[in-house]
C-alpha cells in the first residue's frame, strides 16, 4: 500500500475557545486511528501546524474535510509526498507554548528554526517544516517534553462544573432556516432551558423582544428582510446596556463581519454547523455572567 505524507499550516479562527480545540482533538483521536492516519497537530498561538501520514485515499478525504472546517482559514500546503515508511508512527496533538516548554528544548528549537512574535517560526521550506514537526514529535515520545500541553487531554479533562439554573432564563432563537432552528431549539431544551422563543429574521425578532424581553439571544447573521447585524444594531440603539446577552451563530469567519459584530457588542460566536458541546460551552460562558451580575 502506498503511503503519503502531507504538511500544512493554517490560521486559527480568531475566537476559537478551549472547547473547540478539545473537540478537534477528540475528533482526530477517534477518526485517525480508524483511518490508519498518524501524524501530529500542533496548536500554536495563532496557527495550526499539522503533518498527516497514511494511505492516499484516506489522507485525501480527511484533508478535504479538514480544509472545509471553519475553525481555521488560509491553509498553506507545504508538502505532499509519497513516503516509504511512516516517521510519525502514532497520532499526537499538542498545544505549543514556548513559555511552558523545557527551556533547553525551547532555545534549541529557536536556534534551529528561528523565532516569530508568537513563538517558534514555522519554516516555509518543506524539509525544515518536516524537521521541526519531527523534532517536536520525537521529544514528545522521548518524554523530554516538560509539560507542554497547553491543551488538556480531551479524555482526561475534568467535567465542567457549572451550576446554572437554565430554567429561569428566556432565550430567543433567530434563524431563518427552519430545520436548523428546530435543531437548536431541541439542543436548548436538552441543556435545560424552558422558555424558548423563536423568530425567522431580525424584524420579527424585534417584535418578539417587545412582547417578552429575552435574557439571551442566539442569532443567525444572513437573514431577510433584516439580517443579524442590523438586528443587533437596532437592539443596542433601543436598549443600550440593557440589551440581552447576544450570541451570533455563523458560518462567516471574515474579519470585517466579525469585527463589525464585536463593535456592536456581541458576547460570543458559535460556528455553524452548531455542535451541542460548543453551544453548551458558549452559553455557559455567557449565562454565568448573567448569574454573576
Ligand atoms: C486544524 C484542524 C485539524 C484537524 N485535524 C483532524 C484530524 O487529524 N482528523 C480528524 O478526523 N479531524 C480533524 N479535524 C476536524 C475535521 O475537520 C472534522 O471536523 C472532523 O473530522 C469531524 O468529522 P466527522 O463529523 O465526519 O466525524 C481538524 C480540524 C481542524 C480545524
Amino acid at each position: 500500500m502506498k503511503l503519503y505524507r502531507l504538511i500544512y499550516t493554517s490560521d486559527k479562527f480568531e475566537y476559537l475557545g478551549l472547547a473547540d480545540l478539545r473537540e478537534i482533538l477528540a475528533e482526530s483521536e477517534k477518526n485517525n486511528a480508524k483511518l490508519g492516519i498518524t501524524g501530529l497537530l500542533l496548536v500554536l498561538d495563532k496557527k495550526f501546524f499539522q503533518v498527516l501520514e497514511g494511505p492516499s485515499t484516506a489522507l485525501n478525504t480527511l484533508y478535504e474535510k479538514i480544509m472545509r472546517d471553519l475553525r481555521h482559514k488560509n491553509p498553506n500546503l507545504l508538502s505532499y509526498t509519497q513516503i516509504h515508511d511512516r516517521q510519525f508512527k502514532e497520532w499526537s496533538a499538542r498545544g505549543v507554548n514556548l513559555a511552558s516548554m523545557n527551556p533547553q528544548m525551547a532555545s534549541l528549537l529557536i536556534k534551529k528554526y528561528g523565532e516569530s512574535e508568537s513563538g517558534i517560526a514555522i519554516p516555509e521550506d518543506p524539509w525544515l517544516a518536516f524537521s521541526l514537526l519531527y523534532d517536536i514529535y520525537s521529544s514528545i515520545h522521548l518524554s523530554e517534553w516538560a509539560d507542554t500541553t497547553a491543551l488538556p487531554d480531551p479524555v482526561a479533562a475534568p467535567p465542567e462544573k457549572v451550576l446554572i439554573n437554565y430554567q429561569k432564563y428566556r432565550v430567543l432563537v433567530v434563524e431563518d432556516d427552519t430545520v436548523v432552528r428546530r435543531i437548536i431549539l431541541k439542543m436548548l431544551q436538552q441543556i435545560g432551558f424552558r422558555y424558548i422563543g423563536e423568530a425567522d429574521n431580525g424584524a420579527s425578532a424585534l417584535q418578539e423582544v417587545d412582547k417578552i424581553p429575552p435574557d439571551l439571544i442566539l442569532c443567525d447573521i444572513e437573514m431577510k428582510p433584516m439580517d443579524g447585524l442590523s438586528f443587533l444594531q437596532v437592539l443596542r440603539k433601543n436598549q443600550g446596556d440593557l440589551c440581552p446577552k447576544f450570541i451570533f451563530l455563523t458560518g462567516h469567519t471574515e474579519a470585517t463581519i466579525i469585527n463589525c459584530a464585536y463593535e456592536l457588542g456581541v458576547d460570543a460566536f458559535i460556528i455553524k454547523p452548531v455542535r451541542a458541546t460548543q453551544l453548551r460551552y458558549q452559553i455557559n460562558q455567557v449565562v454565568s455572567q448573567l448569574d454573576a451580575g
